[in-house]
């Protein structure tokens, strides 16, 4: 039976839309999946979203949707840009999936069993947007996450605690037997020094909100969710059916984590240890990468220059931007987006290197064996260029072993250099013109041969360039083919056909630079979280009114939910529904000036009732409601 292989992504959370970080690891993933498969192994690959959590709660609240049509819409964005970049995954997972509740709720019955799991109070600080807990001294400028820098939120209240501290040891061992369980390794012993320095029990329940998994019916405890990572991180196990009980659960015998550096504390730290509390293997790799920035800025919504990888793709091409973001940056270290650097890489790299040997090769075998390439020398006259190129190819596996994605393609353009090389240096028209043809034709065999060897070692990165490679040489890519090729070295003859230039040159930039209103415009509609450019002419299909608040209550069966009617200095007052409840006193909004969205479409919610507009507010991980300086006229103007 073929050995299994399982690689994960982070499942990423539905508050954002999709975004080059998000393309980048998955890239790496994908290009790690398709290596196994190349190589034989029966390959798991997996992806999704993670959906559960205060921040998706909150992000739902403001856009005055329910958590789960919030998470549906942005869950949706994420796969479908992952099938239009041909991520070859073979299960998206949502946290919201049925199967999943019942991991999460199996795993922690099995937690309890296992005596790692007792009741008590959480007393600390909550960053929401990173859903991390911190004490006090963790904290930066008194009161900021350390991680993001936002405001955290003091949170007391009744929880259930993970026995982190029981694994400190376990986990030390883990880490020092296992030289790659942690990668890169600079990554890996920031996280041993972490660890060494104390771990506390973890809270890993909340009472404070809804959006999250119950515990399990027999803890009896219902206003308990679980919390967001705990939920998050088992879904590596939902994928393998751990609840199901498949036989996909074998794959987690070779499990390979890739994440950004954001979040390895949870991956090499928390993760291993609830593993262990389930009696699980601890997973093979855990391998950390750096962080992008764009034109050597931080890229944020605010600064509108968050790099769209579909922009990306459409502008310049999906297999150059996966070439340019595997080699770009050394694993594990920050990298930087612009053009001018993707421009150069693909005229030069691609262009000058890996398209001109293609051309090169089927222009001197039409010419001088019309289209026939025959090897049968070729491993006497270039024994010596035939074992360099082995050793780059063995290099290039060894690096994607590790992760180093940059390097495995630095070596594989050692082979590109000595295939371009070898032509200048052995000039085959003048071994023409001297009338050796056959020697001539050996000198080509030597540099399809290492085009091959290019094309099926590359294939990983750029299946589909590397498929037109092949096609033009005459061969498919196949295990078959890798073993002989690559492992063993061997030689194929061709037939070669003619084909098109497979990098056209690029002249300017293709994309408009996000301080360029024309960046706005050429972007795709986007949801709620779009944040391009618009004309004052967008804007003025924008109605906002101020009101007073005239009455306000409770809606039955929602704890978010307020019920307004507020005088907009219409005939009527309007009824406007706002998921608000958690964060005002009711007492305190009457009689209070807001402003609302006064043209939006009337929308039904719970069912019964009418929502004629939107009262607007600011989000910060708290939230405050919107109002003007001074006291105005009911229905005055905003603009
Ligand atoms: O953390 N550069 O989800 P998330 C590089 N749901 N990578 C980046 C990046 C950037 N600027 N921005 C994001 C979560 N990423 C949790 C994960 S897993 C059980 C739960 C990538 O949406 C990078 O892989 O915040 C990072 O780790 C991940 O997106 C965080 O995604
Ligand atoms: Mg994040």
């Amino acid at each position: 039976m073929k050995e299994k292989k399982y690689i994960t992504t982070p499942i990423y959370y539905v508050n954002d839309v999709p975004h080059i970080g998000h393309a980048y690891t998955t890239i790496i993933a994908d290009t790690l999946a398709r290596f196994r498969r190349l190589q034989g192994y029966d390959t798991f690959f997996m992806t999704g979203t993670d959906e559960h959590g205060q921040k998706i709660e909150q992000a739902a609240l403001v856009r005055n949707k329910t958590p789960q049509e919030y998470a549906d819409e942005i869950s949706g964005k994420f796969r479908s840009l992952w099938d239009e970049f041909e991520i070859s995954y073979d299960h998206f997972i949502r946290t919201t999936d049925a199967d999943h509740k019942l991991t999460v709720q199996n795993a922690f019955e099995k937690m309890q069993k296992n005596g790692d799991i007792y009741k008590g109070e959480y007393e600390g600080f909550y960053c929401v947007s990173c859903e991390t807990f911190f004490t006090q001294t963790q904290l930066v400028d008194e009161e900021c996450c350390p991680d993001c820098g936002r405001k955290t939120s003091i949170v007391k209240e009744e929880s259930y605690f993970f026995k982190l501290s029981k694994y400190q040891d376990a986990l030390i061992k883990w880490y020092e037997e296992n030289e790659r369980c942690i990668m890169p390794k600079g990554k890996k012993n920031e996280v041993i020094s972490f660890v060494k320095g104390g771990l506390k029990d973890l809270s890993i329940t909340r009472t404070s909100f809804d959006w999250g998994i119950k515990l399990p019916a027999s803890s009896n405890d219902p206003k308990h969710v679980m919390y967001v990572w705990l939920d998050a991180l088992l879904n590596y196990l939902t994928t393998l059916g751990y609840t199901r009980g498949d036989d996909k659960m074998e794959f987690w015998q070779d499990t390979t984590h890739i994440v950004g550096k954001d979040i390895l504390r949870f991956h090499a730290i928390y993760w291993p240890a609830f593993l262990m509390s389930l009696n699980l293997p601890l997973p093979k790799h855990v391998a950390a990468h750096g962080w992008w920035t764009r034109d050597g800025e931080k890229m944020s919504k605010s600064k509108g220059n968050v790099v769209n990888p579909h922009e990306v793709a459409s502008a310049y091409g999906l297999e150059n931007f996966r070439y340019f973001l595997l080699r770009e940056v050394p694993f594990g270290q920050d990298g930087d987006f612009s053009q001018k650097a993707l421009i150069e890489r693909i005229n030069s790299e691609l262009g000058n290197g890996l398209g001109n040997l293609l051309s090169r090769i089927i222009g001197m075998s039409s010419k001088y064996s019309e289209y026939k390439i025959n090897s049968m020398q070729t491993a006497k006259f270039y024994e010596a260029e035939l074992n360099e190129a082995h050793e780059y190819l063995k290099n290039a596996i060894e690096n994607l072993e590790n992760f180093a994605t940059n390097r495995y393609l630095e070596e594989i353009w050692k082979v590109v250099a000595l295939a371009n090389g070898a032509v200048a240096k052995y000039e085959p028209w003048a071994m023409i013109k001297a009338g050796k043809s056959e020697e001539a034709n050996t000198l080509v065999a030597l540099c399809a041969n290492l085009l091959a060897k290019i094309a099926v070692i590359l294939s990983p990165a750029m299946p589909h360039t590397c498929d037109k490679i092949a096609q033009a040489l005459g061969f498919e890519i196949s295990t078959e083919i890798y073993n002989k090729i690559i492992l063993q070295n061997e030689l194929l003859n061709f037939i070669a056909k003619p084909t098109q230039p497979l990098f056209p040159r690029i002249e300017t930039e293709l994309m408009a630079r996000p301080s360029e209103p024309e960046a706005a415009l050429k972007e795709e509609p986007k949801d709620g979280c779009d944040e391009s450019i618009i004309t004052i002419d967008d804007f003025k299909k924008i109605v906002i009114k101020v009101g007073t608040v005239l009455e306000c209550e409770k809606v039955e069966g929602s704890d978010k939910l307020l019920k307004f009617q507020i005088d907009l200095g219409e005939e009527k007052p309007r009824q406007i529904l706002s998921g608000i409840a958690k964060f005002y006193d009711l007492s305190t909004l009457v009689g209070r000036q807001v402003c609302v969205l006064a043209n939006l479409k009337e929308r039904t919610m719970m069912k019964k009732y009418v929502s004629q507009g939107m009262i607007l507010s600011a989000e910060d991980g708290s939230l405050s409601l919107l109002s003007t300086d001074a006291k105005v006229k009911n229905g005055s103007i905003v603009g």
